[in-house]
């Protein structure tokens, strides 16, 4: 079973977030969905319902701070709490690089990122008062090796494994996780919607990788829910919590030992 009883993902209605929804109904979770189309997100709302779950669908546009405010309120009204956060709304654009136009770019990084760190705070103004949660922001490999004619979404999600780092850092003293999962190529609309649904050339658009369904991709995101697990690793963390000492002792003491307690993981590819 879950750890975490009340989960919220964006972009739920269709592709990798319909899928999380299903995974964390089939867990025990209850979800909350929020896409563009309400429609589609009340059809995964049917879905979760049928597995036995309660289910909330709310209209969401990502990119606005107040839209998500209203939905992780939702969360808490519908179901009294908000356990967990899946920043999963994504979008791309394909293009070379030379042509590659500032609006696209603009419109990956507000959707792709910006949205990412608005969706935290909003799960994470709640969780701090709740006594903790996870938070699991969908990535990509994109982010860690780029892939090509995606420059602007290859950076994109970059941002979203750095904002991960910098958030699992500073809300680790409230009990928040924070993680990203980084799939590679996964069967979905988005990545088949230029290739006419052909596995091959969406495979080639990734370097020739193998391509996830979207069970396969969720799988990944709920095990990061489950393990309550960290992905931070490295050392600067170290010195940023020895600054803290300073400031704050016993603070810096609950910090450092989650951190160092549970600092295994690499991110989750
Ligand atoms: N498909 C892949 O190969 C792949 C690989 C790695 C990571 N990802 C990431 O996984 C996530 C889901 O991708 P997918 O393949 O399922 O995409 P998809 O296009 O199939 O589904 C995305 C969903 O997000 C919704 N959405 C888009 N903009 C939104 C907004 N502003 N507000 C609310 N909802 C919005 C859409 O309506 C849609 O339901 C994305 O973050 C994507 O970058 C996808």
């Amino acid at each position: 079973m879950l750890l975490y009883k009340a989960v919220f993902v964006t972009g739920g209605g269709r592709g990798i977030g319909r899928g999380i929804a299903e995974a964390l109904a089939e867990a025990g979770a209850h979800v909350g969905i929020g896409d563009l189309q309400l429609q589609a997100a009340q059809e995964t709302a049917r879905l979760v319902e049928g597995r036995g779950c309660r289910a909330l669908a709310v209209a969401l546009d990502v990119t606005q701070a107040a839209s998500l405010e209203a939905a992780a309120s939702a969360m808490t009204t519908t179901f009294g709490r908000l356990d967990g956060w899946v920043n999963n709304a994504g979008v791309l654009r394909l293009d070379a690089a030379l042509d590659a136009r500032a609006e696209d770019f603009d419109a990956q990084m507000r959707v792709n990122a910006q949205a990412v760190l608005l969706g935290c705070q909003a799960a994470a103004r709640r969780m701090i008062g709740q006594g903790g949660g996870a938070i699991v922001n969908v990535a990509s490999n994109a982010g860690k090796v780029g892939y090509r004619n995606m420059a602007g979404y290859n950076a994109s999600k970059a941002a979203v494994v750095s904002l991960t780092r910098s958030l699992a850092l500073e809300w680790a003293e409230h009990d928040i996780n924070v993680n990203a999962v980084c799939p590679g190529g996964v069967d979905t609309p988005m990545l088949t919607a230029s290739t006419a649904g052909d596995a091959a050339k969406a495979s080639a658009i990734i370097g020739g990788g193998d391509v996830l369904s979207p069970d396969e991709a969720a799988a990944r995101v709920i095990a990061a829910v489950r393990d309550d697990v960290f992905f931070i690793y490295t050392h600067p963390e170290l010195k940023l919590y020895v600054e803290r000492k300073a400031a704050d002792p016993d603070r810096w003491i609950r910090g450092m030992s989650r951190l160092w307690g549970r600092s295994q993981h690499l991110l989750a590819d």
